[in-house]
């Protein structure tokens, strides 16, 4: 399983990478906000890291940026996704799950400019991202539970369908909130989920990881050591 950041820090972005082996990024308005920088300024930071890392290549490093959300015609779609696109091979556009977004979506594809659907909350949201070849399909999760509603039977049903159509475009879980969240759906078959760089580290631990330690520690310092 990929483990990309959903974050557009790049302070956030080199430690996840140099320390927790990510495999890529996403980001969307919200986190350009959280950045406190312009979002062109994010789109030329990340792209100057890309090239200084030596990881330049959407197979190296993917990275998602959401374009202008307010577009809601795919011929202005189209035209902020060229203009993101141009800054780093790397770059992928997310746009949102619409019928001018789908259309955006497989205009971009055939331009060869790679495309992450986002704001997927239904296996028959994800069926025409997977027929229209985008790379990325992006389901979230968190946001449903929030909801009350079973974020398992969803990604379950979406990775079924992508695998009996043999459709390529992989699966970015998404708003995942905690380990369990993790496990669970790498145990599903999901190829990529990607959260914020606080979940991960909690995911790391465990109490009885603590507790133990703790146990250790004791046995440690209750030895003698020659
Ligand atoms: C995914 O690509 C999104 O950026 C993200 O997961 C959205 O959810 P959140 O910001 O509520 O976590």
């Amino acid at each position: 399983m990929k483990y990309f950041l959903d974050s557009a820090k790049l302070d956030e972005i080199k430690y996840a990478y140099e320390n927790f082996c990510i495999d890529g990024v996403t980001t969307n308005p919200k986190h350009i906000q959280l950045s406190g920088k312009p979002f062109m300024q994010v789109v030329k930071d990340v792209a100057a890291w890309i090239k200084e890392e030596g990881i330049e290549g959407m197979d190296k490093f993917p990275v998602s940026f959401e374009i202008n959300p307010h577009h809601d015609k795919w011929e202005d779609i189209v035209e902020a996704a060229k203009e993101v696109a141009s800054y780093s091979p790397n770059y992928v556009i997310k746009l949102p799950c619409t019928e001018q977004g789908l259309i955006a979506a497989k205009k971009l594809e055939k331009m060869g400019i790679r495309t992450n659907v986002t704001l997927v909350f239904s296996p028959s949201q994800a069926i025409p991202v997977g027929k229209l070849g985008a790379k990325f399909v992006s389901p979230f999760v968190g946001w449903k539970e929030n909801s009350g509603d079973n974020s398992i039977d969803y990604i379950s049903d979406i990775i079924d369908i992508y695998r009996n159509y043999g459709f390529d475009t992989e699966i970015i879980v998404a708003a995942v909130r905690n380990g369990k969240q993790i496990g669970d759906f790498a145990a599903l078959g999901a190829d990529i989920v990607t959260c914020g760089l606080d979940v991960y580290k909690a995911s790391f631990e465990h109490p009885f990881t603590a507790y133990g330690l703790g146990v250790f520690r004791n046995a440690w310092d209750g030895t003698a050591k020659e």
